[in-house]
């Protein structure tokens, strides 16, 4: 399999094919790829016992039947809710078990204290080239960096003003913004600074053909059959 950032164009499941299939499930990972995605985008989280797990929320009651904090559950807690058409919550480990070698892995971290735990995973696995590990937070991004700087990471932003002079900053491969605020000029400057350059999260096909026109390398989505 060729490294993440060798594809021409990268379309990315966002939480997996989750406008089809429960969010953040290995079932919604496995519709992205028959749905034919290059990459699955997907969101860490730390159980009280130290495991990395999948999730978006900091609380487990949008995408489970539970109550409470992820961080305030064990991973056996955690296993034991319904994530949706009787999925479990995954871990990382599963993720890369299932997925490593068959896709891009976009990597967001959540929150603090998951940097070390998935720089050694994906290590473990093998999985240095088929990664970025991306956050909204430029201190989860320098841990990261600080560990294993041949692990590509990117930065997540909401506005494009000043994103590309941050990413770099930070040693970042990647940057991705919110396609509402992509502009062509943003991504002629993220390419000459040699940064792959992807938006989120687009669900409209025209949008999605107006932003692969201004020459993005990656587009976000939680449809990947209409882009
Ligand atoms: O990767 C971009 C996107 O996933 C960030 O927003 O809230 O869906 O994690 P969110
Ligand atoms: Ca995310």
């Amino acid at each position: 399999m060729k490294g993440f950032f060798e594809k021409d164009f990268l379309l990315i499941s966002h939480r997996g094919a989750s406008h089809y299939e429960p969010e953040n499930t290995l079932r919604s990972f496995r519709k992205a790829l028959e749905m034919g995605s290059s990459a699955i985008e997907f969101d860490v989280r730390k159980s009280c016992d130290g495991r990395l797990v999948v999730i978006h929320d900091s609380k487990v009651d949008r995408t489970t039947d539970g109550k409470g904090a992820v961080s305030g559950k064990t991973l056996d807690e955690l296993k034991s809710l319904d994530a949706g058409c009787g999925e479990r919550i995954p871990t990382l480990e599963e993720v890369f078990e299932n997925f490593g070698g068959r896709c891009g892995l976009v990597i967001e971290l959540k929150e603090k204290g998951t940097e070390e735990k998935t720089v050694s995973l994906i290590k473990k696995h093998g999985l240095t080239k088929e990664v970025a590990v991306v956050s909204f937070r430029g201190d989860y991004i320098r841990s990261v960096r600080a560990l294993d700087p041949a692990i590509p990471t990117g930065l997540i932003t909401v506005f494009g003003l000043g994103c590309v002079k941050k990413a770099l900053s930070l040693g970042c491969r990647v940057v991705a913004a919110n396609h509402r605020f992509m502009t062509r000029q943003l991504v002629l400057e993220a390419r000459k600074n040699g940064l792959f350059v992807c938006c989120w999260t687009v669900n409209d096909p025209k949008r999605g053909e107006k932003l692969a026109g201004m020459g993005l390398d990656g587009v976000i989505t939680d449809k990947p059959d209409l882009l």
